[in-house]
C-alpha cells in the first residue's frame, strides 16, 4: 500500500538513502533538512531544524498545507557530540539533548494530534546501539539516545488504543556523514591523555570498518510493512551478541571493550 511518509534529516546518510528508497517504491515522501535549498532531490525536501521551536511550528503548518494525511513519521535527524565526559563542556551536552532528544520529542508531539485524529500511524525513531549500551567518548550522545528509548517506550503504551505503532531502530556504526559533522570537545585534561589516545584509535578503527547503511534502511522498510511491529530493532553485525553479553555478563562485555580499546592504540 502506498503511504505518505515523513523522514527527518533526509539530506544525508541513513535518511537520504531511506527517503530515496521509499520514493522509488512509489510512496509519497517528505524529507527535511535545515538547508533544503542546498539539495536537488527527487522527493520533496522541506526546511526543518528540530532544535528550534519556531522551525518545528512553521514546518508543521507547511507540511499539512501540502499533504492530507500522514501515515509514517521517521524521526531520523540527529548528530553526534564526542569527547570524554569530563572534557565535554556541559553546553555541548545541552545542545546534544536539544536536538537528539527534545527536538525529536517536540516534533513528535506536534504531529500526534494528526495521528490521533486519523486513528492510525507509525512513529519510527532512529536511536542507536549507544541508546542501549555505553562506550567511552559519547556520554551525551549515548544519554540522549537512552532518553529516546525511555520516552518512546512509554509513548508506545499510551498510543496503543489509537492504533499508532511506535518502534525504535538501533543501528551499530554505519558509514554516513555523522563523523564529519560531529561536534568534538576541544578541552584536554592531562590525566586523560592515554585514554584519549586509546579511544581515538578505537573509534577510528570502528568508523573505518563501518559498512554503508543499507541494513538500517531495510530494517525501517520492514517495520513500515509490518502490521504490528515490535518495539526494538537493533541493526548491524554483532548487535544481538553485544546486547546479550551486556545483559547476561556485564563484566565480560566491559572487558572486551577495554581490551579492544587498548589494542587499537
Ligand atoms: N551512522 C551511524 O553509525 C549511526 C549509528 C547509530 C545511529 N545513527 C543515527 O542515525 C541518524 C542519522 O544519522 P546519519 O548517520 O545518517 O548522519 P548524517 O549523514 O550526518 O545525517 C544526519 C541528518 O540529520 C539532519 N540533522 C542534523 N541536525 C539536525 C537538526 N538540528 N534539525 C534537523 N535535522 C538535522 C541532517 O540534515 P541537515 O544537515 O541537512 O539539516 C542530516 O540529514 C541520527 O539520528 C544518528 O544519531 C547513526
Amino acid at each position: 500500500m502506498k503511504q505518505t511518509i515523513l523522514v527527518t534529516g533526509a539530506s544525508s546518510g541513513i535518511g537520504l538513502l531511506l527517503a530515496n528508497k521509499l520514493h522509488q517504491s512509489g510512496h509519497t515522501v517528505i524529507g527535511t533538512s535545515r538547508n533544503p535549498e542546498k539539495y536537488n532531490l527527487p522527493f520533496k525536501l522541506l526546511e526543518l531544524d528540530i532544535s528550534s521551536d519556531k522551525s518545528i511550528e512553521s514546518f508543521t503548518k507547511r507540511l499539512f498545507s501540502q499533504i492530507e494525511s500522514l501515515d509514517v513519521l521517521i524521526n531520523n535527524a540527529g548528530y553526534l557530540v564526542s569527547g570524554l565526559a569530563e572534557e565535554t563542556p556541559i553546553e555541548l551536552g545541552r545542545q546534544q539533548f536539544e536536538t537528539n532528544f527534545w527536538g525529536t520529542v517536540k516534533l513528535t508531539n506536534q504531529l500526534l494530534p494528526y495521528f490521533r485524529k486519523q486513528r492510525h500511524g507509525k512513529i519510527i525513531t532512529v536511536g542507536s546501539i549507544l541508546g542501549l549500551i555505553g562506550l567511552p567518548t559519547v556520554a551525551y550522545y549515548s544519554a540522549s539516545k537512552h532518553s529516546l528509548e525511555g520516552y518512546f517506550k512509554v509513548l508506545r503504551f499510551e498510543l496503543n488504543d489509537f492504533n499508532i505503532k511506535v518502534s525504535m531502530v538501533e543501528p551499530m556504526g554505519f558509514k554516513t556523514n555523522i563523523g564529519d559533522s560531529a561536534v568534538r570537545s576541544k578541552v584536554k585534561i592531562d590525566d586523560y591523555d592515554l585514554l584519549r589516545k586509546q579511544t581515538a584509535a578505537f573509534s577510528k578503527e570502528t568508523f573505518d570498518k563501518a559498512p554503508t547503511p543499507e541494513p538500517v534502511v531495510n530494517t525501517v522498510l520492514k517495520i513500515i510493512d509490518q502490521k504490528d511491529p515490535k518495539f526494538n530493532f537493533p541493526v548491524g553485525q554483532g548487535a544481538s551478541f553485544i546486547l546479550t553479553l551486556q545483559h547476561y555478563a556485564y563484566k565480560a562485555f566491559e572487558n572486551s571493550i577495554l581490551k579492544r580499546m587498548r589494542k587499537a592504540a
